[in-house]
């Protein structure tokens, strides 16, 4: 079969291996890295990925030939959790915590995710929808062609609702595909900071209407002190099972409080953050084979002492992704470049563990691997070109945009 179009001449391509399950522990130090290669496309598809001169069988007078030389290929990136449909912003905030205010203080002064709530609560549909749209943007533009969105931000149904259906209008208007969160549980509101268990209650009572809609495939909840509590954490996450969700729990992001415990109890997809889990914790989450998204933007932009022991994950037999947790406060920025530089400058992953993390792993987290994360044959012809020598390149030259193109499903989207 002859191919639509043909990318060759590139220096390499990073191809992930696919067992049916996100890469654990050594697992993810393994790929194949081809050189000199070609990816052949077809419909949209991954045709065949090989190495050396392009086979005539694959070339007749339609295919496209597109030379990359001195270039790379990586599956297309993806960002498995933001929080990237908001209102406002929060540089407002930014001498205070320069000035060593802490997170949670903020927040507890009526800031942080509560100003961003009282921001996307006034703001419109469409303007909710332009700003996620231009962050949206930036991600692909760094390489990224998949994202998580979370609501979380609305913490009322009709709030929550606008969020959700903003990145359901993205997902259907942008070549980036959205895989929507609802995150309802993401700060106590006002109107129930002495009784964070009523509120529980209410977001529960959202769960059916966010299926009934399709308006998310994940129900995520913050749990921290100040914030929610395992227990509270455990019985949302359950009822979001019980109606057919998938889950995931932010856990252990800045005290170790029993988030990590929920997530190994429930099986949730995932656990968010996890920098300051305890080695038994670990153990609980690799046994229970919940994927660990890491977040090591946010450590950097909190000026943590911790990130995330990402080699200790490892060592355990856990499975890790990189991700930006994009979002006004805590990580203000959209390139996750970015971020898997800081997986090994700063927990010191292999750049091979480091891009199995952005696709195939991230590919399990977001419950797409059948499609995407890897660029075997059926899979969509999602991938990202870097104007670079080779993989490592990639990450030793750190901060710097060196995207040159984005296809997905086939086609030329950034350029
Ligand atoms: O993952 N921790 C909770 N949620 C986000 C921050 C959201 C915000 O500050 O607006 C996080 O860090
Ligand atoms: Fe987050």
């Amino acid at each position: 079969m002859a191919a639509n179009k043909i990318l060759y001449n590139l220096n390499e391509i990073f191809c992930p291996v696919d067992p049916g399950h996100p890469l654990k522990g050594a697992e993810m130090n393994e790929a194949k890295i081809l050189k000199n290669g070609y990816i052949a496309i077809a419909d949209g598809k991954i045709l065949e990925v090989g190495e050396g001169e392009v086979p005539k069988n694959l070339i007749d007078d339609k295919t496209e030939m597109v030379d990359l030389t001195g270039r790379i290929a990586t599956p297309g990136l993806i960002d498995c959790h933001t929080h990237l449909v908001y209102g406002g912003s929060r540089e407002n905030e930014f001498a205070k915590k320069l000035n060593g205010v802490s997170y949670i203080d903020i927040l507890k002064e009526g800031g942080g995710i509560l100003a961003t709530q009282t921001a996307t609560q006034k703001a419109s549909f469409e303007n909710l929808y332009d700003k996620s749209k231009k962050l949206l943007e930036h991600m692909m533009y760094h390489g990224v062609t998949t994202v998580e969105a979370k609501s979380g931000y609305g913490l009322d149904w009709e709030n929550e609702k606008k969020q959700l259906e903003v990145a359901k209008k993205l997902d259907e208007d942008m070549p980036i595909d959205l895989v929507s969160t609802f995150m309802g549980a993401h700060a106590i509101p006002k109107e129930y900071i002495d009784n964070p268990d009523a509120f529980i209650d209410e977001v529960i009572g959202m769960l059916p209407k966010v299926k009934e809609e399709n308006l998310a495939e994940f129900v995520d909840i913050f749990c921290e002190t100040g914030v929610f509590t395992a227990e509270q954490s455990y019985k949302l996450l359950k009822a979001a099972q019980e109606q057919g969700f998938k889950t995931r729990i932010h856990a252990d992001e800045i005290d170790s409080i029993g988030g990590s415990v929920v997530a190994a109890d429930l099986k949730t997809t995932s656990a968010e953050h996890l920098m300051v889990i305890t080695d038994e914790d670990i153990k609980k989450l690799a046994d229970a084979g919940v994927i660990g998204n890491l977040l090591p933007g946010t450590t950097f932009s909190l000026m943590a002492e911790q990130y995330a022991p990402a080699r200790k994950m490892l060592d355990a037999g856990m499975a890790i992704t990189l991700t930006t947790d994009s979002n006004p406060g805590s990580c203000p920025m959209a390139n996750l470049q970015f971020i898997m530089q800081l997986g090994c400058l700063a927990m010191k992953l292999t750049p091979i563990e480091v891009y199995n993390a952005v696709t195939i792993n991230a590919a399990y987290s977001v419950a797409r691997a059948d499609r995407i994360g890897s660029l075997d044959v059926g899979k969509d012809a999602d991938i990202t070109i870097f104007d670079a020598p080779n993989l490592d390149y990639t990450l030793y030259f750190f901060a710097t945009n060196l995207c040159s193109e984005v296809y997905k499903k086939g086609e030329l989207v950034v350029k």
